[in-house]
């Protein structure tokens, strides 16, 4: 079972707000990605079974739609199993696909008091049916909120993303008339999962590697990449706030000078 975190309570430290207060100024990225790795190693560290990291990463995801929610993110995406992932031993599938109905179960109404709208990426028919069914209630459940929308990155990769929406678009092109001449970068963006989100403005991984892992490949063309070392059970709204303050500085050009 999880141990229920508080999601938001009025205990906050003035140090905290006012740091959310500053980023909420000017150049907040309107879409963070968080590849949230180093589970398995934090549980190692403390001689614990890989899965304990698992239980303990879903702390770190409160906090961060928490923060995110704060520093008024307006798409905020989360790496939560890749279609690579289930080369992993069954127990371990299991129970990472099992994490979303016991968040869910626990944090919807937080997150409906929130005005947070809860969507997916990937493909969600492999998924067992009761975490299928628990993502769809809050789907459902959350279509009308206008706040931060959190997009679970659920067995999604992005090459089998990339695949599939060329496939869609040459069956328009073979059956609904659409023209080749039509084809260009924002209408092949239209049959991806991300239809309608903007790219990443911040991509972050924790865990220490330096690799995307199939993860929105298309969509970080011109992404800003942020790493950290932190394991994901270790990283706090403190590390989350650094990312955004570096991101505020970093210059993107997009080719241009
Ligand atoms: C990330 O942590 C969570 C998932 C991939 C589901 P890992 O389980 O990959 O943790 P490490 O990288 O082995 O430490
Ligand atoms: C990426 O982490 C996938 C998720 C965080 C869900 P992995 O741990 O699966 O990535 P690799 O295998 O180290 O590239
Ligand atoms: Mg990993």
């Amino acid at each position: 079972m999880l141990k229920k975190i508080p999601f938001f309570n009025n205990k906050q430290s003035k140090a905290s707000i006012h740091n959310t207060e500053r980023y909420t100024e000017d150049n907040t990225p309107d879409h963070v990605a968080i590849i949230m790795d180093g589970n398995g190693r934090w549980a190692k560290k403390r001689g614990m079974p890989r899965v304990a990291g698992h239980k303990e990463g879903v702390s770190s995801v409160v906090k961060i739609v928490k923060a995110a929610v704060k520093c008024k993110v307006k798409v905020l995406t989360l790496y939560t199993f890749s279609t690579e992932n289930w080369k992993r031993p069954k127990p371990e599938i299991e129970f990472i696909l099992r994490l979303p109905k016991g968040f869910l179960h626990m944090y919807l109404p937080d997150l409906i008091s929130n005005n947070v709208r809860i969507e997916t990426i990937g493909d969600m028919e492999n998924l067992p049916a009761t975490t299928r069914e628990a993502i769809q209630y809050a789907i459902d459940h959350t279509q009308d909120n206008d706040g931060l929308q959190l997009n679970f990155a659920i067995n999604y990769g992005s090459r089998h993303e990339i695949l599939n929406a060329m496939k869609e678009m040459l069956t328009d092109i073979n059956d609904a008339g659409l023209s080749l001449d039509d084809v260009d970068e924002q209408r092949f963006s239209r049959y991806l999962y991300t239809a309608g989100i903007p790219d990443p403005d911040l991509l972050i991984r924790t865990g220490g590697e330096k690799r995307l892992s199939n993860f929105l490949l298309w969509q970080s063309a011109y992404t800003e990449f942020w790493f950290t070392d932190v394991l994901w059970p270790d990283f706090s709204e403190k590390e989350f706030l650094y990312a955004l303050e570096e991101f505020r500085q970093r210059r993107r050009r997009y080719g241009g000078i």
